[in-house]
């Protein structure tokens, strides 16, 4: 039997780290200028985790703050889903860091990691969506959360340049009857022809072949960032076509685009291919650099604490990234 529950977004929680990197930081660090960051990229300063902090108390905080904004109890959370490609270990998950953290309230709520890199969080709303909607799960804590600063090699400008760190969660569950808020078209992809151009290396038996072997034992990101550009330019706008095909909306209907903040460029070309006015274009990559799977529940943070995001208002959600992947949203406030 088809269910007709609709999935809503009932609270927000964000925690970015303290530390802030600026473009003059780095340019102490590896041969590159501000001005060359803020040109290409569009960024001016990023945060960063601090030495001994863990993602996991950046996770728990940050769902302990959307739970408060939604007002729902720990005790109703049934699922914890979280959305990471820096985890602080690979085995037992983040999820499972964080139930621990969260505390015993939580019951047997599930708990598992989801790596789909930048699109994370659009393919953690794409499955939770589907778990409320069939009513399999009814309370999902959905975390974004990020620590580039573990795995950036800060000897390769080409990206040490471009990340920061944060967590980001949402509290999602059916929206009350009679409420036209909520989740109304969600779709993922991916091309696994992108394998090649984001990698997040590990010295170590899998990759004893690798030709950027560093032999520290440290994870590190390579990226291949004119391949990624040209794709990420390409599927902004089919990935937007297919949701807004899915809602049965066009793009007159959106109130506010958030997209992946990858790059302003990028941002900026995808945003033109669509033909959406700029003011309507979320944009925070200047603060914030590129947080990966946090960006968008970073976008939407700060839609709200700036007074811009009103009841009613419809939010077109994009993403890209490793794999390569892809991920877009449609949802009413
Ligand atoms: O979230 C998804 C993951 N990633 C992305 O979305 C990244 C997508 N790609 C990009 O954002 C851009 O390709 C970058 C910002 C990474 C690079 O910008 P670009 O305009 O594509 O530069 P480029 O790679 O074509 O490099 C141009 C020049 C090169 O020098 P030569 O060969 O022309 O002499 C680079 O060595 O800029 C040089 N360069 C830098 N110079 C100063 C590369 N990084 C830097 C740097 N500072 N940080």
């Amino acid at each position: 039997m088809t269910s007709t529950l609709r999935t809503g977004i009932l609270g927000i929680g964000t925690r970015i780290p303290d530390n802030v990197l600026t473009n003059d930081d780095l340019a102490r660090i590896v041969d590159t200028t501000d001005e060359w960051i803020v040109t290409r990229t569009g960024i001016r300063e990023r945060r960063l985790l601090s030495p001994g902090e863990l993602l996991a108390d950046y996770g728990a905080e940050a769902a302990r703050r959307a739970l408060d904004n939604a007002g729902v109890p720990l005790s109703e959370v049934d699922l914890i889903l979280a959305c990471t490609y820096t985890p602080d270990r690979l085995c037992p998950s983040l999820a499972c860091d964080i139930h621990h953290r969260l505390g015993p309230e939580l019951g047997s709520a599930a708990a598992f990691d989801l790596n789909a890199a930048c699109s994370g969080f659009l393919y953690g709303l794409h499955l939770a969506d589907k778990l409320i909607a069939t009513g399999t799960h009814r309370r999902i804590l959905l975390i974004a959360l990020e620590n580039h600063s573990g795995i950036l090699d800060f000897t390769d400008r080409s990206t040490c340049i471009l990340f920061g760190d944060g967590a980001s969660a949402v509290v999602l569950g059916p929206v009350e009857d009679g409420s036209d808020s909520g989740i109304y078209a969600t779709c993922i992809g991916a091309d696994g022809e992108g394998t090649a151009h984001i990698q997040l290396l590990h010295d170590g038996p899998m990759h004893p072949e690798s030709p950027h072997a560093r032999n520290d034992g440290q994870p590190y990101l390579r990226m291949n960032g004119r391949e990624v550009f040209k794709y990420a330019t390409r599927v902004f706008g089919v990935a937007l076509d297919e949701v807004l095909a899915l809602a049965g909306m066009s793009t007159d209907q959106i109130d506010f685009l958030i997209p992946h903040q990858a790059n302003m460029r990028i941002i900026r070309a995808g945003a033109e291919r669509i033909h959406i006015a700029p003011e309507r274009v979320v944009m925070n990559i200047e603060r914030y650099g590129n947080t990966a799977s946090v960006s968008i529940p970073l976008g939407i943070t700060d839609l709200l604490a700036e007074g811009r995001l009103k009841k009613g208002d419809t939010l077109a959600l994009v993403a890209f990234g490793a794999g390569y992947t892809y991920g877009a949203a449609v949802v009413k406030w």
